[in-house]
């Protein structure tokens, strides 16, 4: 039996044979930080976490970042935010994130700087290392905070070039390339929250099934979304045919084009044009 069919996860075979392998690696390498930046999707912020970090973190920080902000929505932001002990909400793509980052890494760190000033260590250089699961934006966000283009990771756990550390300023460096997680694929409603924001291969799952969740998932959470974007009216029990019939993605019998509505649909959500939207609530 396979780590799928033990779970009662949808069928996605995870990086077969890398996980130990990739576990090992991590734990390695997590030995040499003094802080752990964890990138989760700001979407998605508990779907996105990796299960086995706190096992492997051994009692270090973890600082969140709640990454890709932009395109989630600000309250929820703001509620994620307190979930966290250490978190930050940040956009990788437009605001300038050295000092933020470093700022928090240093406050977080306080006793351990005041430690070694204290056995007369003058200038202690804190070490982190940035970790999260596939195309969370860790690459974005390094080259952000060291202002300059490091290599991308590749989207495997466990495949990493040799160590190296980069120095973002007199206080902290960071290993230049990220760790690589594989993501929380546990339960049937992570994996589902991962292939909406397209963060995992979708034909695992069956698509329509995904778009009338996401559907029902905004006309409960984001009442009038739906009808300014398509004027449906949302009250309809079939809300993917009431699109589709609205934008007319029609076959030659009048039927709708399910293939095509489920596309496109998928297309807007993860693009965001939609609207800004947190997949997840606080708590769940
Ligand atoms: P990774 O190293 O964790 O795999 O992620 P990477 O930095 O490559 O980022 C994945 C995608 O997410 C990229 O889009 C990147 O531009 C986008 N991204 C990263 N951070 C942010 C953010 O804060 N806000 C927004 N809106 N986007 C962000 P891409 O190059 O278009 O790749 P893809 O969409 O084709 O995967």
């Amino acid at each position: 039996m396979n780590d799928n069919e033990k779970t009662n996860s949808p069928h996605i075979n995870w990086y077969p044979g890398h996980m130990a392998k990739a576990r090992r690696l991590m734990e390695e390498q997590l030995k040499l930080v003094d802080i752990i930046i964890e990138l989760r999707d700001a979407r998605i912020p508990a779907a996105s976490a990796n299960p086995i970090l706190k096992e492997l973190s051994r009692n270090k920080p973890v600082l969140i970042i709640l990454n890709k902000a932009d395109l989630s929505d600000e309250e929820a932001n703001k509620a994620w935010k307190k979930e966290f002990e250490h978190c930050l909400i940040v956009d990788s793509l437009s605001e300038n994130l050295t000092k933020k980052v470093t700022d928090e890494v240093k406050l977080i760190l306080k006793d351990k700087l005041e430690k070694a000033k204290a056995k007369g260590i003058r200038k202690k250089v804190l070490r982190a290392m940035v970790v999260g699961i596939p195309n969370v934006g860790k690459s974005t966000f390094i080259n952000n905070i060291v202002r300059k283009k490091v290599a991308k990771a590749e989207n495997r756990p466990g495949v990493t070039k040799s160590l190296q550390w980069i120095r973002i300023n007199e206080d902290v460096e960071l290993l230049d390339t990220p760790g690589v997680l594989w993501p929380k694929l546990e339960n049937q409603d992570d994996a589902r929250l991962l292939a909406l924001i397209g963060s995992i291969n979708d034909d695992v799952l069956d698509k329509e099934d995904l778009v009338y969740f996401a559907l029902n998932y905004l006309k409960e959470h984001y009442p009038g979304l739906l009808k300014k974007r398509y004027e449906i009216d949302e009250s309809e029990d079939d809300l993917l045919e009431a699109i589709a019939r609205k934008k007319l993605w029609l076959s030659s019998e009048n039927e709708i084009n399910r293939e095509k509505a489920v596309d496109l649909l998928l297309k807007d959500i993860r693009s965001s044009r939609i609207g800004r939207i947190c997949w997840q609530d606080v708590g769940e």
